[in-house]
């Protein structure tokens, strides 16, 4: 073991991205590399949370490059149960606007699809963690802060942005769009780890006001806006799940 985690305690894992840069959550967290066999990890730890930022330790890891296996692998050999992943993503639905936070229930990922199952048949039924969702529903509702409790997140393989005809099709099936959650979440459900999302609206997708042009550096702008919500929401998640009040 590369770390040593509390037994006593039920260590909390966390994939951050952009909306997460920089988070004071993580001021007293130590650093450390680790090897899986897929690739190495950086990671920030305390004594309640594993935190892998997804994006790396100096932030240019692009999303059609960031090593999801890697990272999910890391829990595992850390014993690390439970995890929530934490995304941007852009707005489907007029209804859904940008600072909002969402609990996805569910997604749709039609290509990229990651595997460790590369030599065997095994063929997991996706889905997201039911208990962690309404952990992280319940302690946002007890903070006052407003979470819209499900949604349909659509995975594109990034790293541009979409078509106003792609965000079209994808409007009639899904609620956001993300570059990354269903990668973790189909990895989590393989390695028999739970996996459940948070995640920032920073823009209403391309195409949803139809006179608005995207620019991906107002996205990026846009996400450590919606930081503040995050962090109090995760905060209280570690401290929660910890001691399995919600559970
Ligand atoms: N599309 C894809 N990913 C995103 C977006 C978007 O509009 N906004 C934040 N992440």
């Amino acid at each position: 073991m590369l770390l040593r985690l509390d037994k006593k305690k039920m260590t909390l894992g966390i994939i951050g991205g952009t909306n997460l840069f920089g988070t004071k959550l993580l001021e007293a967290a130590k650093e450390k590399e680790i090897e899986t066999e897929y690739g190495t990890v950086y990671l920030l730890f305390t004594d309640d949370v594993v935190f892998i930022p997804r994006h790396g330790k100096t932030r240019n890891i692009l999303p059609h490059k960031i090593n999801y296996k890697a990272n999910l692998t890391v829990f595992k050999v850390l014993g690390v149960e439970k995890i929530i992943g934490a995304t941007s993503v852009g707005s489907l639905k007029r209804d859904i606007k940008p600072r909002s936070l969402v609990v996805p229930h569910d997604y749709i990922n039609l290509y990229n699809i990651p595997t460790i199952y590369d030599d065997e048949i095994v063929h997991v039924t996706p889905g997201l963690d039911e208990g962690l969702r309404n952990s992280i529903i319940k302690v946002a509702k007890n903070s006052g802060i407003d979470v819209i409790e499900r949604g349909v997140y659509f995975q594109t393989p990034g790293p541009r942005l979409e078509t106003r005809a792609e965000i079209k099709f994808m409007k009639n099936y899904a609620d956001v769009v993300g570059m990354n959650m269903a990668s973790e979440a189909t990895l989590a459900k393989e390695l028999e780890l739970r996996y459940a999302n948070i995640s920032t609206v920073e823009n209403y997708a391309h195409g949803i006001i139809a006179e608005e042009e995207l620019d991906y550096k107002k996205i990026i702008e846009d996400a450590s806006k919606n930081m503040e919500n995050l962090e109090k929401v995760l905060m209280k998640l570690i401290d929660a799940l910890q001691y399995e009040k919600y559970m």
